[in-house]
């Protein structure tokens, strides 16, 4: 028997295999995600600090680590398409429901993510020479680049509670739907986490013969590991309706994963990349992602079941008349249209009548 989504239609394949898709794909699109808005947010960052200090020794490593944005970029734009499509054959009626709802601000990703990558793009050329215009490029491209998680964590957020949708339907954007801090929360975390991975992965590539950019990197990855802790504990309070086991557990092992980062980076010697961290963040990474794929599925079965369910009831109720229709449908493939009497007693009779008296069955 076929597996249907939630808008009865035949899936392709399995939805277990969809979920490891699903997984798998966006997955490897939140990583580059994170590295692309995680190096855009350094690099202005750090831009911003140079300047203020009026150190302009500091902006060709900036530049050069803006720089690394164009390939990130790239891979995390062509990795989305994945997550995307499947993300409409799997949950078709939550999704495109909310995308539907979101119309304006969804379409506004596409404008924000075009401003982005053509302004970063002259962020990172202007920042040795022109230091205005790389202000003005930084601060605008990093803007629209930062907009972009805030729309799809809040349509995501919204699609994960269907209770909500004819309230955002009837009042638009209210602190009601989606719930606005359990949004902000979301949206913080998505920052954090680009912040994490952007400062290791420089740390660790852009760092050659650069102890004091090391060193730097080393405290953005501590101090920003520390408020994705919090971050994290107070977006776990906001739902607390979809707790269970194993979400519990696999957000555990990012947690103590998270403290064996910190640990490492207490203990390691202050200006180098510690090998550790690259076995223990995919572990912080992975359990992350886990937990909350398991939040968002805890989060949309009770409407998947109640759709399967209403469409087996349907099936069962239409099953008595299924043999006759196909029967009559079979019949009707087998007539020839070519004389009066076939055409009248298929086409008019129904209205009007076999003895042409109005009295026909329809
Ligand atoms: C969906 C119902 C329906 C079907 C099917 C239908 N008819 Fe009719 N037909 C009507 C109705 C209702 C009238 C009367 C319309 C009026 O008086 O304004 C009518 C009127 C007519 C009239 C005019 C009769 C008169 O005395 O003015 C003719 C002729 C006619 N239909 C022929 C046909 C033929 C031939 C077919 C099959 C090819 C056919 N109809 C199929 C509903 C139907």
């Amino acid at each position: 028997m076929p597996q249907w989504n939630d808008l009865f239609l035949a899936l392709p394949v399995s939805e277990n295999v969809l979920d490891a898709l699903l997984f798998i794909s966006f997955g490897l699109h939140l990583l580059f995600v994170l590295l692309m808005l995680g190096t855009a947010m350094l690099g202005l960052a750090l831009f911003l600090h140079a300047l203020l200090h009026n150190n302009t020794a500091q902006q060709p490593w900036n530049s050069h680590l803006v720089h690394s944005h164009l390939g990130l970029k790239s891979l995390a734009v062509v990795l989305g398409v994945a997550p995307l499509l499947v993300m409409q054959v799997r949950y078709s009626y939550a999704f495109f429901t909310t995308t539907g709802l979101f119309s304006y601000s969804w379409l506004a990703i596409i404008p924000l993510l075009i401003l982005a990558f053509l302004l970063i793009d002259a962020f990172g050329h202007k920042l040795t020479g022109n230091a205005l215009l790389a202000f003005v490029c930084g601060m605008l491209g990093v803007g629209a680049l930062m907009t972009v998680p805030a729309v799809f964590t809040g349509a995501l957020a919204l699609m994960e509670r269907p209770q909500l949708w004819p309230v955002f339907a009837a009042a638009g954007f209210g602190p009601q739907a989606p719930p606005a801090l359990h949004w902000l929360l979301r949206y913080l975390h998505v920052l954090g986490a680009a912040l994490v991975l952007g400062a290791a992965f420089h740390l660790f590539f852009s760092t050659k013969d650069q102890p004091r950019k090391a060193l730097m990197l080393r405290r953005w990855l501590w101090w920003s590991l520390l408020a994705q802790l919090v971050l994290g504990l107070g977006l776990l309070l906001t739902v607390r309706t979809s707790w269970n086991g194993p979400v519990l557990t696999s957000l555990a092992v990012g947690v103590l994963a998270t403290l064996g980062v910190l640990l490492v980076l207490r203990r390691t010697g202050r200006r180098t990349a510690p090998p550790a961290l690259l076995a223990l963040l995919p572990v912080v990474f992975a359990a992350m992602l886990t937990g909350r794929q398991l939040l968002q599925d805890a989060a949309l079965a009770p409407m998947h079941d109640t759709a399967v369910a209403a469409r087996e009831a349907r099936a069962a109720a239409l099953a008595p008349f299924s043999q006759k229709a196909l029967e009559n449908f079979a019949l009707k493939l087998r007539t020839v249209y070519d004389n009066g009497d076939t055409i009248y007693d298929g086409a008019c009779a129904p209205c009007h009548g076999l003895d042409g008296r109005g009295q026909g069955p329809e």
